[in-house]
């Protein structure tokens, strides 16, 4: 079984107290624009792939979905998904992302917040999706920016007395595992190319319907300094697209 982070306790424990945590999907950065991204999930048969707390899934079924399955490799974030957000209507299964094989037809909305970077081939997702997919059906996931996971060190350069210089961009045409620090633990995640992402969903059968590189809603712009920073460079990468 692959390693997961937020099986390790500390970790876990870091993240249960991170605002997209607490505050679900009005504290996620970036939900001010994935959620425009979003088709209508009426009647819709979903699957949220890497569901963590589940805060996607009760999203849908709060807004007419038929039904939810969310996945996840993680006993720590499907046993809080169980708890937070639990619905009749939603599955939450342990599953590794790379392991999906649902049978032709099976969904008509798929969704996927923060996870791919976790995984090596986004071929081989992309072929499973458009597997499992209707023709027509929307698939729609955020990533960690190419920019974002390229160095792999995942922090700014410092001057001498500490101010932000930039931040790094290196190895960018060198698709492969990354060591960064986030939550205090070294944690692996895999950079792939712009290109990457974009080709592989032609070249799997969809059509791109939007890209979006979220910026900072201007409330969170004026929390904080170092939310400024963010509009440095784009850390998330939003597509949504069409099953052909
Ligand atoms: C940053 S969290 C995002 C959780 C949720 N999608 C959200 O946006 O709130 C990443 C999630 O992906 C899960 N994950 C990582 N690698 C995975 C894999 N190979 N298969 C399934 N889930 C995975 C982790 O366990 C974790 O719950």
């Amino acid at each position: 079984m692959k390693e997961n982070k937020y099986d390790n306790n500390n970790f876990f424990n870091q993240y249960k107290q991170m605002n997209r945590s607490v505050n679900g999907l009005k504290g996620a950065g970036e939900w001010h624009e994935l959620q425009k991204m979003l088709p209508d999930f009426t009647d819709k048969r979903v699957l949220d792939l890497g569901c963590g707390f589940g805060w996607h899934c009760k999203y849908a079924i709060e807004n007419g979905a038929k039904s939810a399955i969310g996945i996840d490799l993680s006993e720590n974030m499907l046993k809080e998904a169980k708890r937070i957000n639990h619905s009749e209507a939603i599955e939450y299964i342990k599953m590794a992302i790379e392991n999906i094989d649902y049978p032709k037809d099976s969904f008509d909305v798929v969704i996927s917040s923060l996870a791919f970077h976790y995984i090596k081939s986004f071929e081989d997702i992309c072929n499973r999706v458009s597997n499992c997919i209707v023709s027509g059906g929307s698939f729609v996931f955020s990533v960690e920016h190419p920019i974002f996971t390229a160095q792999g060190t995942q922090d700014w350069y410092y001057d001498e007395n500490g101010n932000r210089t930039h931040w790094p961009v290196d190895r960018y045409f060198t698709e492969d595992i990354r060591k960064s620090v986030f939550l205090g633990e070294e944690v692996m995640k895999y950079h792939k190319t712009m290109t990457t992402y974009l080709n592989t969903l032609i070249k799997t059968g969809f059509e791109m319907t939007g890209i979006v590189e979220p910026m900072p809603q201007e409330s969170m712009l004026k929390e904080s300094l170092e939310m400024q920073d963010e509009l440095r460079r784009p850390m998330m990468l939003l597509i949504s697209a069409i099953k052909k």
